[in-house]
């Protein structure tokens, strides 16, 4: 978990290609393609940790929805995480927490298969910091919010778990906090097992990390991605929809 930061950073120097205009799938470890209202990467920063493959086909996108799936196989290296092929939204971003109103999102995903043993989380990623914008995991960065909306396998987030069972926008979590490079970590843990269709508004997390942790409201939203982060086995994911937006005050 580590190296994350240094991953997305390359990852978000990639070259984007064209839009499709039939399903496209990317093989490229770095390989990036415009998506609707969102860029789909693939991402395999810890690659060089294991041995696999993976692929990212973008299916479909419909306004602020977007289709995809993640065909991936990692094997050694069972602590590493081996990618986060992800959808990042393109223009969702750039506001200061405090004049969010809300952030309403859509997430109905399932694995189409997947491995025994499989060790991988379906997540989002979503960035702050001081400066209006800033990449990922980079020097512009303050929090990493992690939302878990799966984790087999007994992996865990960075850090330890400060929490248990607080009921957020629905849903009871685990939070776990910790540091990584120049920025915190605070990671959702569904404490319920897997939602499969998950539908809040993110400012109800935004809100309780205003309130019960600290985070300054003058944050700036920087970045929202969703994907998977797979250690090891094989599975293919596959994001019937997704969606996010971010209204402000
Ligand atoms: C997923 O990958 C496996 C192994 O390469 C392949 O057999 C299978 O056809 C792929 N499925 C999809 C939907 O891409
Ligand atoms: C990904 O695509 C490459 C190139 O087509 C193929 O060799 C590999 O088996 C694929 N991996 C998966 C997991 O589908
Ligand atoms: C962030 O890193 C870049 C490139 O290394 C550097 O130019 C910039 O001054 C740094 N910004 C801050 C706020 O440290
Ligand atoms: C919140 O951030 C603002 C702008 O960066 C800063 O002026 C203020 O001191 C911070 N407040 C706290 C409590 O850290």
């Amino acid at each position: 978990m580590h190296l994350f930061g240094l991953s997305v950073f390359i990852a978000t120097a990639a070259v984007v290609l064209a839009a499709p205009s039939a399903p496209q799938t990317l093989t490229g470890a770095f390989d990036c393609l415009a998506a609707g209202a969102y860029t789909l990467c693939q991402n395999q920063w810890g690659a060089f940790a294991g041995v696999g493959s993976q692929n990212s086909t973008l299916l479909s996108t419909n306004g602020n929805k977007v289709s995809w799936t993640t065909n991936w196989t990692w094997a050694e290296g069972p602590n590493n995480v081996k990618s986060y092929a992800n959808v990042i939204h393109n223009t969702a971003k750039g506001m200061m927490l405090k004049d969010i109103k809300t952030a309403p999102t859509n997430w109905i995903w399932q694995y189409k298969s997947e491995s025994e043993g499989i060790r991988a989380d379906v997540s989002y990623d979503i960035w702050t910091g001081v400066p209006q914008v800033g990449d990922p995991a980079t020097n512009a960065s303050s929090y990493e919010i992690m939302i878990w909306l799966s984790g087999l396998g007994g992996i865990q987030p960075v850090g330890s778990q400060i929490l248990s069972n607080i009921e957020i926008a629905g849903h009871e979590w685990n939070l776990w906090k910790g540091p990584n490079a120049n920025w915190e970590v605070l990671s959702f843990v569904s404490a319920k097992g897997e939602i499969r269709d998950f539908d809040i508004d993110l400012n109800k997390i935004f809100e309780y990390l205003i309130e019960n942790q600290g985070v300054n409201s003058t944050q700036y939203l920087q970045a929202i991605q969703t994907g998977t982060e797979p250690f090891v086995g094989s599975a293919l994911l596959y994001i019937e929809s997704f969606s996010v937006d971010v209204k402000t005050k």
